[in-house]
């Protein structure tokens, strides 16, 4: 394969609205991009409700994708979102991990709104800290409905594939920013890895290399997408066209134009979304500062990622707004392009519409 002779990983991001691939390939120390594509699943978003529709698109999504670009490769490393399972971080006495997967059960069993029986577990000890001088630990609990992932399972085997890990979303963008982006300066205090995809705002917050807080906000770039659609009165798949091709916010001088020119009608109707966005980011911020005063430490800095993070000037509104550093993520940074086929300077450039993608693809690679 193209002389590159090392592990493979396939990383499948399946959303409501569209599916996305990232083939990578290690070797020695070194990762290198094969393929990195999209597939929208309807023309349409389609509503909540129409979730059987949605899983005969999804399946036909996944294999044209794949035929596309060529995969052959079964076993491959999915998601789900964080909006359908149940994150908790939990301050527990310290205990050795073999005891902790004895009481975790019983533990979740406060914490999550299903039955224990019909769920799956994982848990993970993301820190260790001393409160009033008991040594204490920060497990951080997932917990999905068994029949959801089940479901969900059965998609990916219904394209012929075989999934071998599945992670949740917003973890699988972390790994993109851990493993995929340069350290230095952007990795140290605290991040707040922020995903804006086209229905959900995953924020993730990072302490200490660690996830320390996660919250999904029902706002989204098919959002920004129906306010230039009202705006203009157009259709959905042309508001999509015109924001993805023209979308963005006017700052400073031109914002004075926002009323009579075309673009700064969009900058309008993108600005209405964007508002409605900053100030839940700020509400989760303060959110977190409060809930967890053991650890109060402000937010360094902020990463954009998600296809949404490509709206112009979005970085130095939430920046002026929050009063926090904030950039768009750049999970292609580390990766060396020269093996991928087909990748166009445009998808280099949308790398971080790519995170969740891309961190699935790295996490395939640590695993196999
Ligand atoms: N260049 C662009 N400018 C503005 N928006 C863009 C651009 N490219 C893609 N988008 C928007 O990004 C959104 C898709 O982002 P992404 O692929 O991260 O979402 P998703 O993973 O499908 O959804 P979710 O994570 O919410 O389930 C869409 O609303 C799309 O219109
Ligand atoms: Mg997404």
């Amino acid at each position: 394969m193209f002389g590159i002779r090392g592990k493979v990983g396939v990383g499948i991001d399946l959303s409501f609205d569209r599916v996305k691939v990232c083939k990578m390939a290690k070797k020695k120390d070194k990762y290198f991009l094969l393929s990195l594509g999209e597939k929208k699943i309807s023309p349409e978003p389609l509503r909540d409700d129409e979730k059987e529709a949605w899983t005969g698109h999804a399946i036909e999504g996944i294999k044209k994708l794949l035929s596309e670009h060529k995969i052959k490769e079964r076993e491959v490393y999915a998601s789900v979102s964080s909006n359908s399972v149940v994150i908790r971080y939990l301050k527990l006495p310290f205990m050795p991990a073999s005891e902790l997967r004895e009481v975790i059960r019983f533990e979740a069993e406060d914490h999550i709104p299903f039955e224990v029986e019909q769920a799956l577990i994982d848990f993970h000890i993301t820190k260790e800290f001393v409160d009033k001088e008991e040594r204490m630990m920060e497990v951080l609990l997932v917990a999905a409905k068994r029949e959801a992932v089940n479901s969900y399972l059965d998609i990916f085997q219904k394209a012929g594939l075989e999934p071998v890990y599945i992670n949740v979303d917003t973890f699988a963008t972390e790994d993109a920013w851990s493993i995929g982006e340069e350290g230095g300066v952007e990795k140290e205090g605290v991040i707040a890895l922020v995903d804006i995809g086209a229905r959900t705002t995953n924020i993730n917050i990072i302490e200490t290399n660690a996830s320390s807080f996660n919250r999904d906000i029902m706002v989204g770039g098919n959002d920004f997408t129906d306010a230039i659609k009202e705006e203009f009165g157009l259709a959905f798949s042309e508001a999509e066209k015109t924001k993805e091709e023209r979308g963005g916010l006017l700052l400073g001088e031109e914002y004075t134009t926002i009323t009579t020119t075309e673009s700064g009608r969009v900058s309008y109707a993108i600005e209405s979304v964007a508002t409605r966005l900053l100030d839940e980011l700020d509400r989760s911020f303060t959110y977190y500062y409060t809930q967890l005063p053991s650890y109060k430490k402000n937010i360094d800095r902020v990463i954009l990622s998600g296809g949404s993070a490509n709206l112009s000037n979005l970085t130095t509104f939430f920046s002026n707004g929050l009063g926090i550093d904030v950039m768009v993520a750049r999970p292609l940074q580390m990766i060396d392009l020269s093996k991928s086929v087909g990748l166009s300077a445009d998808l280099e450039k949308k790398g971080c519409a790519f995170a969740t993608t891309i961190g699935l693809a790295l996490r395939g690679l640590l695993t196999s």
